[in-house]
């Protein structure tokens, strides 16, 4: 019988998933008594799996793509965060059975940017590039930072506004395309499209950051990626992957599930290792 408490990550893919690594380093260096894996779940079983999980006594999920939406549906209760962006990444079984839903993509990108690289957030000019499932997650809170304004700039640019939309209430936040940007116009660009995995880059015009601007890519990898390649050559102050956005959000799940807050700095220079 297993005496360990049990969590996993769900996704498809999930083979490279970095999670399993984090949370075993988290639990080494907190004490805590956990076994965490990851699990390919096939699409349309995201429902049954996650039942079958929690009946078993399993305690917390983390959600990767493509079921953070189906998450959001299979969760009792949800937190502000993960009702307003309508995507779950953290699943946590609560004392009574049921099964409460959060979402810590923002915030892991938020402590990441603001405690880690220190970089300014508020009354900045931020410019959100895409308008999928990884940006959902970001912009509640990166709106209660404070900024000047986040612009949400995509191909499609209905999805955009339709986005930004779903967040006006929480600061000034609007769609637009990528034609539409222009010289000088921000402090900061955070990249959350999925060009990078595919070796792409947004249709972006040159001169956007300003001469002190910074550029985020919430992907990350051995090298890297063709934005910030791109940000580089536009002279940004400063260029950074994803890499601390993944440790910060699983660092907050873990808290979410065991009360305990680990030291994100070391698992993240652990997780830079393995990439090399
Ligand atoms: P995810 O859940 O990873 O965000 P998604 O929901 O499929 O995945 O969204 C992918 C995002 O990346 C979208 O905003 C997409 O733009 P469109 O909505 O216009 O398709 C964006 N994207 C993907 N490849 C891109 C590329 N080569 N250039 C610009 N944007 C790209």
């Amino acid at each position: 019988m297993e005496t360990k408490d049990q969590y996993a990550v769900y996704g498809n893919p999930v083979k490279h998933s970095k999670s399993p690594q984090i949370h075993a380093a988290f639990a080494e260096q907190t004490g805590q008594q956990l076994h965490y894996r990851a699990r390919k779940i096939e699409l349309e079983h995201f429902a049954e799996a996650a039942t079958k999980f929690f009946s078993h006594g399993g305690k917390g999920l983390n959600i990767t793509v493509p079921f953070k939406l189906d998450a959001f549906e299979f969760a009792d209760q949800l937190s502000g965060r993960a009702r307003r962006a309508g995507a779950v990444n953290t699943l946590a079984l609560q004392e009574d059975g049921s099964v409460y839903g959060d979402n810590t993509d923002g915030i892991g990108l938020v402590r990441d940017i603001h405690s880690n690289l220190g970089w300014e957030l508020s009354g900045r000019r931020i410019l959100v590039l895409g308008a999928g499932g990884a940006v959902r997650g970001i912009l509640g809170p990166l709106l209660k930072q404070r900024p000047a304004h986040v612009l949400v700039a995509n191909r499609t640019v209905s999805k955009a506004q339709s986005l930004a939309k779903n967040f006006e209430s929480l600061g000034h936040v609007a769609g637009c395309s990528y034609e539409g940007l222009t010289s000088g116009q921000f402090d900061l660009i955070i990249n959350g499209t999925s060009a990078s995995m595919r070796g792409d880059l947004p249709p972006l015009p040159h001169h956007i950051l300003s001469n002190d601007g910074c550029a985020y890519d919430m992907m990350y990898g051995a090298e890297p990626t063709p934005f910030m390649r791109w940000a580089a050559g536009e002279t940004a102050w400063a260029v950074s992957d994803g890499l601390g956005m993944l440790v910060e959000q699983a660092a907050e799940s873990f808290c979410i599930w065991r009360g305990v807050r680990p030291d994100t700095k070391p698992v993240m220079d652990l997780v830079r290792q393995s990439l090399s």
